[in-house]
């Protein structure tokens, strides 16, 4: 995609090793480790240290492969059966983005394929998989941005929420794919970065990530998106997802909706960007989709020091539902579709 801008590979098998960059250490510190067991890698989704719905299932599908691997059993019957205990295992991880559950069912398909196969052949063919899931969700967000930039031009300021970027994929992002190709391309584009609470993904993340490409990006707190919008300064505000229900219901981090209604209020496009991987036609309308629900902890301390009382009563959902009333259009790397979404999103797989 681009010669100039920092590459960042934050999910890399590399000498039969599984390595992520923990984004929880982010941006004090760039730190890779290891997975060596299905288990690593469900602690490392489960905890955030591999997030972003693309790189949650490439994670997840080379953790199958890792369990697979070490499956001791030559007979194929009993390598499905096992393989399909550790499907589910990983797919407890973490409930709402659709990537992790598209990735295993994948691995375990591709596996049911190879009846005629030995279980060591099989082995094989499983992380020649995962490397291809790793390698199309590049391409699809590379397909991404030159979508996206079409609906963009030079001297736009976009705002975005959460870290749909290089982090939170196999490269580049989604929601951040076409700005990357606009600072490619010599064009002026101004960022402005929601923090995100709780876990402040935008602040330590989409800001870390846009600024050592040289991307100008500006960092606001999330209560601040209202203001910064009724000065005028923003032309569009993409962010990605972590769901697309059937009907353009979008499920994303916690406080997208909140950014949809002000965009509307306002009158500024409010697109979307994401693979078909997070398209779940299955998932009729967004009331369907999990939500999942994350420690007290995350909102009654920060930084390690309490920030409330003791015993006070927390509600900390992790993602919110967009309605696609609000949506102006959703950017795949097969097109942009806008209303009606659910015509539009059926066509995509036709
Ligand atoms: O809880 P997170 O950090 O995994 O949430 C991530 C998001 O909400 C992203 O916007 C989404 O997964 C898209 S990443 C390309």
């Amino acid at each position: 995609m681009t010669s100039t801008l920092e590459k960042i590979q934050s999910v890399k098998y590399e000498h039969d090793k599984l390595i992520i960059l923990d984004q929880t250490k982010l941006p004090m510190e760039t730190f890779y480790t290891k997975l060596d067991t299905i288990e690593d890698v469900w602690d490392a989704i489960f905890h955030l240290k591999v997030r972003g719905a693309p790189a949650i299932g490439i994670a997840a599908a080379y953790g199958l492969y890792i369990a697979a691997r070490d499956i001791e059993s030559d007979n194929y019957e009993e390598f499905c059966m096992k393989l399909k205990k550790h499907s589910s295992y990983l797919a407890s991880s973490r409930p709402t983005a659709v990537n992790l559950f598209w990735a295993l069912n994948r691995m375990e398909a591709r596996a049911m394929e190879c009846r005629d196969k030995s279980v060591s052949e099989i082995k094989v063919i499983l992380l020649t998989e995962a490397h291809n899931i790793r390698n199309e969700d590049e391409a699809m967000c590379i397909a991404i941005g030159e979508n996206g930039l079409k609906l963009l031009a030079n001297g736009m300021t976009v705002l975005t929420h959460c870290n749909a970027g290089g982090l939170a994929t196999a490269q580049y992002g989604t929601a951040l794919a076409p700005l990357y190709l606009a600072k490619d391309r010599g064009w002026d584009i101004k960022v402005y970065a929601d923090e995100t609470r709780p876990l402040l993904q935008g602040a330590r993340l989409t800001t870390w990530e846009l600024s050592r490409s040289g991307v100008d990006v500006t960092l606001i707190c999330d209560n601040m998106a209202a203001m910064v919008m009724k000065k005028g300064i923003i032309d569009a505000v993409i962010v990605g997802c972590d769901r697309v229900a059937a009907n353009g219901d979008t499920a994303n981090k916690i406080g997208t909706y909140g950014l949809a209604v002000l965009a509307k209020a306002h009158n500024i496009p409010f697109y979307i960007a994401g693979p078909t991987s997070t398209i779940d036609l299955k998932t009729l309308r967004g009331e369907d989709i999990p939500i999942e629900e994350r420690h007290e902890d995350e909102i009654t301390c920060a930084f390690g020091k309490r920030t409330a009382p003791e015993g006070i009563k927390v509600y900390n959902p992790a993602f919110d539902v967009t309605p696609h009333q609000l949506i102006t259009a959703i950017i795949t790397e097969k097109g942009i579709v806008t209303a009606p979404f659910d015509e539009g999103l059926k066509g995509l797989f036709e």
